[in-house]
């Protein structure tokens, strides 16, 4: 391969043999570089948040709509999907543990490498340059995709809410086109997107704050859920447990995966923690933890509360307590919903814009992106950009599509996180690890087999469309990525200068 003059056009770094592309395809950053990119003044972020900010961010992004409307579904079953029943306390065992195990790749990842990018800068580190696109690609799923069902659903709360106050909107206003209800578009689930757009360009610290705020509460309403139905709770509505067998129990676990999602979000605002090593890994295993137990019972509780198939699939939580006779209690859970899904989409939000600046960042896309803001510190561009695209699908995409895409994109960007665990524990033993994964390999390997097992019970359309999202990602780094990456422009100087000095 020609060498290329460290002043050339980056356009130059693109590979012209099949061995050139291999190389390129499979470059990785290496771990002091990625520490030193991120130090760089032009990209510093500020370092504003405690342990208590990172566990109550990942607390904030966790419970949400997954717990508060998709456990509906997940219980009663739709189209071709069997519902667990009561078996739904399993499938949320079954997924938290899914969870556990990426959980603790994640956290010996965030304390080593505790940078923004989350699973995207591990990948870059250990499965080559591509890999790591696909994963931040993907990433785009986890974060972006899920804001989108985390709007529709706080949307649907919200549309109850005012019906309990006597205001009902039309129905063309508050749903996506295609449905029975003839919306034409979900008007609220926009602007309270767009809403959260401005406070996030305002600046992270007085997010966290508010986030901290509503994430209390959002505990005290699922506290007050429980302390409220479990006294009241037939243990007759909990037979059938299963009445679609193990089957209906797998089904709704890959549906509830989606209330776990944002523990890791928690990760991408590493260049903001004030002590990263020792806080990112005790903010994701205690956010997590506790999401689990309270997930658990919850579950219980709800079913029962009602039999099962009388389970409402648009505000279920909210709906038992009112079929139980409590409709007082229905209301404060509506309102803490509301409030609860808000933060949810706060802390998602920041997800996604971290990840694209961080990509960004690489050269793998445009250097607009991960531009800061002069006065406010925070990534505008990006944050500018996430809430018109998250807004404007908020508006027209059901609720289904959205949680199950975000789905398959997660599992799929955990996978990837496990097996880099293993290739990284290889390649550098003796890098220092200020948290390590406990019983390697076997907590990442059964991170990856749990990962597949989930994504296999998700719907044939779902695959499809992830198949067509895979490859759209793969032209975008085929036609931007390869050429403008800096790791490809800095080891193509290097080897200019190398080979200058040796002649
Ligand atoms: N786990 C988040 C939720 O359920 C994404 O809303």
């Amino acid at each position: 391969m020609a060498l290329t003059p460290p002043d050339a056009d980056t356009h130059s770094t693109a590979p012209t043999t099949a061995t050139s592309v291999t190389r390129h395809l499979f470059r990785t950053k290496s771990i002091e570089r990625i520490l030193a990119d991120a130090d760089h003044p032009r990209y510093r972020l500020k370092r504003t948040l405690s342990a208590w900010d990172l566990t109550a961010l990942g607390i904030g992004a966790i419970i949400g709509t997954g717990i508060f409307v998709l456990i509906g579904t997940a219980i009663v079953g739709d189209a071709g999907r069997p519902g667990a029943g009561p078996g739904i306390v399993l499938s949320f065992i079954l997924s938290g543990l899914t969870c556990v195990l990426a959980a603790l790749c994640y956290a010996e990842f965030a304390a080593m490498i505790p940078v923004a990018g989350s699973a995207y800068t591990y990948s870059y580190a250990t499965l080559g340059e591509f890999l790591a696109w696909i994963t931040g690609w993907n990433l785009i799923l986890e974060y972006g995709v899920a804001c989108v069902a985390v709007a529709i659903g706080w949307s649907g709360y919200f549309n109850n809410l005012l019906k309990l106050a006597g205001l009902d909107l039309p129905d063309w206003a508050t749903h996506a086109p295609g449905g029975p209800e003839g919306g034409i578009a979900n008007f609220p689930a926009a602007i309270i997107v767009l809403l959260v757009t401005v406070i996030l360009v305002i600046g992270i610290k007085e997010s966290a704050r508010a986030t901290g705020i509503i994430v209390c509460l959002k505990l005290a309403i699922i506290l007050f859920f429980i302390a409220v139905g479990a006294p009241a709770v037939s243990p007759e509505n909990w037979s059938p447990f299963m009445p679609n067998g193990f089957t209906g129990v797998t089904a709704a676990a890959a549906t509830v995966f989606f209330a776990y999602i944002g523990f890791d979000a928690v990760t991408t605002t590493a260049e903001e923690a004030r002590n990263p090593q020792r806080d990112l890994p005790i903010g994701i295993m205690t956010s997590l933890g506790i999401c689990t137990i309270l997930y658990v019972t919850v579950a219980a509780v709800l079913t029962g509360l009602v039999p099962y198939s009388q389970i409402d699939i648009h505000a279920p939580v909210a709906e038992a307590l009112r079929l139980a006779g409590y409709k007082w209690g229905a209301a404060v859970v509506a309102m803490g919903a509301v409030a609860g899904i808000t933060s949810v989409l706060v802390v998602m939000m920041l997800g996604q814009i971290r990840v694209f600046f961080a990509i960004s960042r690489d050269g793998l896309l445009g250097p607009w992106l991960s531009v800061v803001h002069p006065r406010f510190g925070t990534p505008h561009h990006a944050t500018i950009l996430t809430g018109i695209a998250v807004a404007i699908m908020a508006a027209f995409v059901p609720i289904g599509t959205a949680a199950d895409m975000t789905n398959i994109g997660t599992f799929f960007a955990f996978t990837l996180v496990c097996i880099g665990l293993i290739v990284l524990r290889h390649t550098h033993p003796h890098l220092a690890r200020p948290f390590k994964t406990p019983l390697m390999p076997w907590i990442p390997l059964l991170g990856v087999l749990s990962c597949l097992g989930l994504m296999w019970q998700l719907p044939a359309l779902t695959w499809q469309r992830f198949v067509w999202w895979t490859i759209a990602g793969i032209i975008i780094y085929g036609l931007y990525g390869i050429r403008h990456s800096k790791l490809a422009e800095a080891q193509t100087t290097e080897t200019g200068t190398s080979s200058s000095t040796n002649h």
